[in-house]
């Protein structure tokens, strides 16, 4: 299989969640394939840095300043996108936070800090880019970044377990709702990946120990999820729609 099935040279592609780990990574995946990409987050020092690093590699980005969590910041991040490059065609919904705590210690505010990014915000950005889409009739596809802990529930992870559960419902929600738009509609379910996220939890003895009882008994490499999100991402997935495709070594499935 040439690496060529999943082009996406010439498209215009928008990444949330760009300034670090899996974000900014997809942003580089999709640039070094030719794509034009708006890389979108609230740090945007870090975005910038990611933009000249790409245009020193010969891709093509372009910074834009977002809160996913505010409406009016996303369609004025969507807004200065389309300036730029045109309607966007493919969207890495990426923007995620966690805040790990017992049931019981979960505030409103803790609650409201995860759903409203983790859910509200993929909602949001999702709906712009499918609107804009439909509007203009173009075809394309959205990547929404949920999690194996969508699927499966970890201790201490209540909010952030439900805003990804929402996620893929979401997901096969929207792909049921735009399909006949030409839009697809998938959810990347990422194990564990080391990025600001989650690396003082996975250099802790507890997150070693945990890592060491998985079935591969490692962590993902950040290019190990390239080829799953061209797959959805490019039109190798033609025919994928409201999928949920679990990347984690087998971590999910636990041993019964
Ligand atoms: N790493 C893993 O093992 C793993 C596993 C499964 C799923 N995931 C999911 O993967 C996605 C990316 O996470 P990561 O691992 O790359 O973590 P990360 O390095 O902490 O990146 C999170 C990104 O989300 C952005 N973000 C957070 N709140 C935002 C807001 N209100 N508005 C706009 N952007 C916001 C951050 O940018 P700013 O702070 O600059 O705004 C940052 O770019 C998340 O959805 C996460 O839940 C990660």
């Amino acid at each position: 299989m040439s690496e060529s099935i999943f082009d996406v040279s010439g498209k215009v592609a928008f990444v949330s969640g760009a300034s670090s780990g899996i974000g900014a990574h997809f942003a580089r995946v999709l640039a070094a394939r030719g794509a034009s990409v708006i890389v979108a987050a609230r740090r945007t020092e870090r975005l910038q840095n990611l933009v000249d690093e790409i245009e020193a590699g010969g891709g093509r980005a372009s910074a834009v300043s977002m809160d996913v969590t505010t409406e009016p910041s996303v369609k004025a991040a969507f807004d200065q996108a389309q300036d730029k490059y045109g309607v966007v065609e493919i969207v890495s919904n990426n923007a995620g936070v966690a805040d790990s705590k017992p049931a019981l210690a979960t505030d409103q505010e803790s609650w409201d800090f995860v759903l409203d990014t983790n859910l509200k915000g993929i909602w949001l950005v999702a709906r712009e880019a499918g609107s804009r889409m439909i509007k203009s009739r173009t075809p394309g596809n959205i990547v929404n970044t949920a999690s194996i802990l969508g699927i499966r529930v970890a201790l201490f992870q209540s909010s952030y377990c439900t805003s990804k559960a929402a996620v893929i419902q979401l997901t096969k929600s929207l792909a049921l709702e735009w399909s006949r738009k030409n839009i697809r509609v998938n959810a990347l379910c990422p194990g564990y990946f080391k990025t600001e996220i989650n690396a003082a939890f996975l250099e802790s003895e507890k997150g070693k120990a945990l890592v060491a009882n998985t079935p591969s008994q490692r962590i993902g490499e950040l290019d190990e999820l390239t080829a799953p999100f061209l797959l959805l991402a490019s039109n190798a997935g033609s025919f994928v729609n409201g999928a949920a495709l679990v990347v984690d070594g087998a971590h999910s499935l636990g041993n019964i």
